[in-house]
């Protein structure tokens, strides 16, 4: 019997629940999620090279965006230049096989379209290249300039109707049950491969994504997790979760909730376009069942639990709760101060 099983058969009724939502606990909750925070995200000084990445991505993010401007202005971006520089040494310290790091190569990419575009405008370009050694310039010419990172999105792309994807929102259930048919990782993969398209807070793309297959651990989790209770034990359960090591500050420690969100939800979208049946289960647990899932599932301690999502092929026929939704009007206040500054 746990602390908590003990509290709760010697204490009265009323003073369990004062406990349980008592701040205190609000507190320590907080602070136990706020120790994890701290002990990964990525600080300026990090040696991790995870971390060192995610400041890189932030960087290569700031200059792509700048060349993405129908208008660049040229010369911008002298301070992100600069830390990019850094950053890019500093991998180079702890990748020893950095030339091939994917992250490493989109830097120069980059790079390499910001002195072409500068270049074709006949701007000086010794700012720039006071900025890095002469090694990463030298690389920066070898890779370059004939990759296109900016790309245009045409008119008919813009303007086209799919009605396809209303449908397909409007059709989608949390589904509960499913057929025996196995799920294949080649089938959760190409999913995946669909998700990742989810926008994340400066492309840092924290989401992780774990595969769980094998009917015994699978009730494991879920015996944990207590949401599918009653229900049988689906063919495969996937768990995303958030990669503390991708975020700069602190003001970002809630971010791999909204990143590990809008990729959960492109994945459960990409499943019902698969044709596979799926529903989200919630994670947020007390901190002995998050330890006992990360221990099950041998998730690291630098990943939050985001959310599981048991997957399944389609029965012929199954029941989905209605859960009638609210009206658009009932959730949208219009802020609209158009008038005010016209009169
Ligand atoms: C983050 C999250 C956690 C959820 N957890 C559970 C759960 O533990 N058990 C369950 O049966 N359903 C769970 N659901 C499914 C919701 O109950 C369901 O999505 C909601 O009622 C709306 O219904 P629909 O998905 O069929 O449109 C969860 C959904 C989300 C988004």
């Amino acid at each position: 019997m746990n602390l908590n099983q003990v509290c709760k058969r010697i204490l009265p009724a009323p003073v369990v629940t004062w406990i349980r939502h008592s701040r205190l606990r609000l507190w320590e909750l907080s602070l136990s999620q706020a120790n994890r925070f701290a002990k990964y995200y990525a600080r300026p000084t990090s040696r991790g090279k995870v971390q060192i990445e995610s400041q890189l991505m932030f960087n290569v993010h700031q200059v792509e965006k700048g060349l993405s401007h129908s208008n660049i202005r040229l010369g911008f971006g002298q301070r992100a230049l600069r830390e990019l520089s850094g950053h890019m040494q500093r991998l180079q310290q702890v990748d020893s096989s950095y030339a091939s790091n994917p992250l490493y190569r989109e830097a120069l990419t980059v790079l390499g379209q910001y002195e072409q575009r500068h270049r074709e405008s006949g701007f000086d370009l010794k700012p720039m290249h006071s900025l890095f050694p002469e090694s990463i310039r030298n690389e920066i010419s070898e890779i370059g300039s004939n990759q296109v990172i900016a790309q245009e999105r045409t008119q008919s792309q813009q303007h086209t109707y799919r009605p396809e994807f209303f449908e397909l929102v409007n059709n989608r259930h949390a589904v509960r049950e499913f057929s025996q048919q196995q799920v294949t990782i080649s089938e959760l993969n190409e999913v995946v491969g669909v998700a990742v398209k989810s926008p994340s807070v400066c492309n840092r793309q924290s989401t992780r994504v774990h595969i769980i297959l094998g009917n015994d651990k699978i009730q494991q989790a879920l015996r944990i997790q207590g949401g599918l209770n009653g229900y049988p034990t689906p063919p495969a359960l996937v768990l995303i979760t958030a990669d503390l090591r991708a975020f700069l500050g602190q003001n970002e420690r809630n971010q791999g909730y909204v990143d590990g969100g809008l990729f959960a939800m492109t994945f459960l979208y990409g499943l019902e376009a698969k044709g596979l049946a799926a529903c989200p289960l919630h994670t947020m647990f007390p901190a002995s069942d998050s330890a006992k899932t990360r221990k099950l599932l041998n998730i690291p301690e630098n990943e939050i639990l985001i959310m599981f999502i048991a997957v399944g092929h389609f029965l012929d026929s199954v029941p989905v709760c209605r859960s009638k939704r609210y009206s658009a009007d009932h959730i949208t206040s219009v802020i609209d101060m158009s008038s005010e500054s016209v009169s």
